[in-house]
């Protein structure tokens, strides 16, 4: 039995039973193989070591108030892994694949999926590098794909607790015409020297503009952005930011509850009339955010400041959506979307 204190889990790691590993060589796929160990074996000239040749997803499995095990939505990330491994020129694995290490990695880690009640679950991290030696840049011959998880309870602070963000005009963690719509390694990577800056002066999340004219709102480091006016939920299009499955899924839930959908270019100066916003996303689920400062320069003192709602509590159309979508993950009320795969 392990010993953890599921309710005081945040989102780090924490080594769990096995890790699933399946390699990619010759025009074939490997047996899917178990490790107790969870370090590899790599040439040190791979391509995921020099050029970034890597691809990844983060999606949670539940255990439910029935007693059941739900993972919310694997297809889609096997899809989302396809898409990013086909503009890194890899072989992804099929979705069948991608499906048959989430369930096998749940069932080997058993002991590390939380308790029902706790608000934590456990995070599957698909992960597919380039694997074979190679010096010239080009897309990897050969890959190793890993199921890896850990428990995660809440990303920043406590579950549903406001945080403070900002706007770094002086960044930008995508290119137009980039990667920023991929899940790629790279991007986070090129997030952090804003976020360390922006972490030691207190803000949680970087809000990040779109990077060819810096007029409307794109999304976070690791989340998309959402925001409430009066009845409408309304959230950033863009071709730099990340498709998020949790804000697809926000999008259909608001909708089935009676609210409007807005998905459009959102100009920053619009924040000033917004009566909710937060971060939505598998790893952050719903974060509100009760304030955006806007700063030209991330290093000066010069900002502008949007308030939202209050400090200490969640907005009241945020918190009916969190309640919404984690009802459904954790089995507490009817999914009538069909979002969960149950595992027997
Ligand atoms: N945007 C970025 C940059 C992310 O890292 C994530 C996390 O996966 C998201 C958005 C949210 O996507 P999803 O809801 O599919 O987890
Ligand atoms: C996720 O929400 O699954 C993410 O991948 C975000 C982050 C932890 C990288």
């Amino acid at each position: 039995m392990v010993n953890i204190d599921w309710s005081k889990l945040t989102f780090s790691y924490t080594k769990t039973n096995t890790m699933l590993c399946c390699s990619f060589k010759d025009g074939k796929w490997s047996e899917i193989e178990s490790r107790t160990d969870d370090s590899i074996r790599l040439s040190a000239f791979a391509g995921a070591l020099h050029y970034s040749v890597e691809c990844f997803e983060g999606l949670k499995a539940f255990r439910g108030k029935d007693g059941k095990i739900r993972l919310f939505r694997p297809e889609e990330n096997a899809a989302r892994l396809q898409r990013s491994a086909k503009f890194l020129g890899i072989t992804p694995p099929s979705t069948e694949l991608f499906i048959e290490m989430c369930e096998r990695a749940v069932k080997e880690n058993l002991d590390f999926l939380p308790p029902y009640g706790t608000w934590a679950s456990l995070y599957l991290r698909p992960t597919l590098i380039g694997s074979n030696p190679q010096l010239g840049v080009k897309s990897s011959r050969e890959c190793l794909f890993m199921m890896l998880c850990s428990p995660v309870g809440a990303y920043t602070g406590g579950n549903l607790e406001p945080i403070k963000v900002v706007i770094a005009r002086n960044y930008d963690r995508a290119a137009p015409n980039g990667c920023g719509c991929y899940k790629l390694g790279g991007n986070y990577a090129a997030s952090l020297c804003s976020f360390n800056i922006a972490s030691s002066q207190g803000y949680k999340a970087v809000l990040y503009l779109d990077p060819a004219t810096k007029t409307y709102i794109d999304e976070f480091n690791s989340s998309n952005f959402f925001a409430i006016k009066g009845n409408t939920y309304i959230t950033p299009k863009s071709d730099s930011i990340l498709p998020s499955i949790t804000n697809k899924s926000l999008e259909q839930a608001a909708a089935y509850l009676g609210m409007e959908v807005e998905r459009r270019p959102i100009r920053v100066e619009e924040l000033a009339g917004f009566d909710e916003a937060g971060e939505c996303g598998t790893a952050v689920v719903i974060t509100p955010v009760y304030q955006i400062d806007d700063k030209p320069y991330l290093e000066s003192d010069k900002v502008t400041s949007y308030k939202f709602g209050s400090a200490d509590a969640c907005g009241e159309k945020s918190l009916k959506l969190y309640r919404f979508i984690t009802g459904i993950q954790y089995g507490d009320i009817e999914d009538p979307f069909g979002w969960c795969r149950f595992i027997e």
